[in-house]
């Protein structure tokens, strides 16, 4: 059943890691709610903005017009300041003694919304914004999450934002790499984004002709991995080419992480293309490469297939509260866009599923898992 409640004026915040396609969601969700009569503030660098508005000049809300977003739907980044991960509900503050902690904000938060006269939210982000977006709307704000991330692992939607933007980016990447790496019979192991599902690796890898595909679903064996290499080259072939996912891991053993989580921050992940690359070298005796990709793969311009699904989530979020949504998340559905609920989709994560028709095309094509 749609809740009831009046809409005069929304605000919209961008969390997370950033993703290709966050202004077109923007630009979408000001333009069908202009259209509805609505006003809508954009709230800056995620919830900072009502937190610690004193911290911008201007203050932390920005009244979004039609110029302000007339020509965004390309651009990278968020216009809305930064999509920093802090999170209200562990917002990192500092102790009596100095020493960082997290703290819950939350009440403070719905207190500041209230205060502005904030009818409804539109979070655009992942996980750790569903999660915040919950506590809000169990503390009676209504809500409404627009999925991003460019590793594409959440559930219930198709896809996500971002994600065809760093396939794509990812592609370009292996294509060039495979020349290069003829030019010296040299293995190349290109690391990508993908904390803990291989979707980018698995779909840059085979529409980029990779050798080897290390994803978190498939732990991997560094024997098997070499065995391919050592075959390629007993047939002549002048390259190897690797893609690594940064969450990929080896069989029994553990992801490479590079910082661990502290206060205000998530860990890290990092460093599996180097090790990979180190253990081939040596087990292989050919000369081996490392690139990883990285923040590459979420700045830029998103792709067209990218800027029309943000458009279209950020216009099925205005569309959901006209309709009295609350606690939705809109998720693709091809033809269609829909909602879920937020209990559907929290702490769920959506990997590639081992028998998909995608897996076996990689396989298909001689594609090792290092399995
Ligand atoms: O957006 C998700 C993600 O791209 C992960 O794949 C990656 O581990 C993480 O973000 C990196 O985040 P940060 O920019 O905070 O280092």
């Amino acid at each position: 059943m749609p809740n009831k409640f009046d809409i005069n004026r929304i605000a919209i915040s961008t969390g997370g890691g950033d993703a290709p396609g966050l202004n077109a969601v923007i630009r979408a969700v000001v333009l069908a709610a202009i259209n509805r009569g609505w006003e809508v503030l954009g709230i800056r660098d995620g919830f900072n903005g009502l937190l610690l508005p004193q911290y911008f000049a201007g203050g932390g809300l920005i009244t979004l017009n039609r110029d302000l977003v007339s020509d965004i739907t390309p651009l990278g980044g968020t216009i809305l300041g930064t999509t920093n991960r802090n999170n209200p509900m562990r917002f990192p503050t500092p102790g009596p003694d100095g020493k960082v902690v997290e703290v819950d904000r939350t009440d403070e938060l719905v207190e500041a919304i209230r205060i502005q006269s904030i009818d409804a939210i539109i979070s655009v982000g992942g996980d750790g914004s569903l999660e915040i977006a919950d506590a809000l709307q169990k503390k009676g704000i209504p809500m409404v999450v627009v999925p991003k991330t460019i590793d594409n692992d959440l559930d219930k939607t198709e896809v996500t934002f971002g994600f065809e933007t760093a396939v794509d980016f990812a592609t370009e990447a292996l294509d060039r790499l495979h020349s290069t790496a003829a030019s010296h019979g040299r293995v190349m192991v290109v690391e990508v984004m993908g904390r803990y599902a291989g979707w980018i690796a698995l779909y840059a890898g085979i529409s980029g002709t990779a050798n080897v595909i290390l994803i978190p679903e498939i732990p991997y064996d560094i024997n098997k991995v070499c065995q391919k290499v050592k075959q390629r080259m007993a047939q002549g072939a002048r390259e190897t080419s690797v893609v690594v996912a940064e969450g990929a891991i080896p069989i029994g053993g553990d992801e490479t992480v590079i910082a661990e989580k502290s206060a205000g921050h998530a860990e890290r992940l990092g460093g599996v293309g180097e090790k990979v690359a180190a253990e081939i070298q040596k087990l292989t005796g050919r000369e081996t490469r490392v690139v990883v990709l990285g923040h590459l793969l979420r700045g830029g311009s998103p792709t067209a297939y990218d800027r029309l699904i943000a458009l279209r989530f950020g216009a099925a979020a205005i569309r959901a509260l006209e309709a009295g949504l609350s606690g939705v998340m809109v998720v693709l559905d091809e033809p269609e866009v829909r909602y879920v609920q937020f209990s559907e989709v929290i702490g769920r994560m959506k990997q590639v599923p081992l028998n998909s028709d995608v897996v076996q095309t990689a396989r298909d094509l001689g594609i090792s898992f290092g399995d």
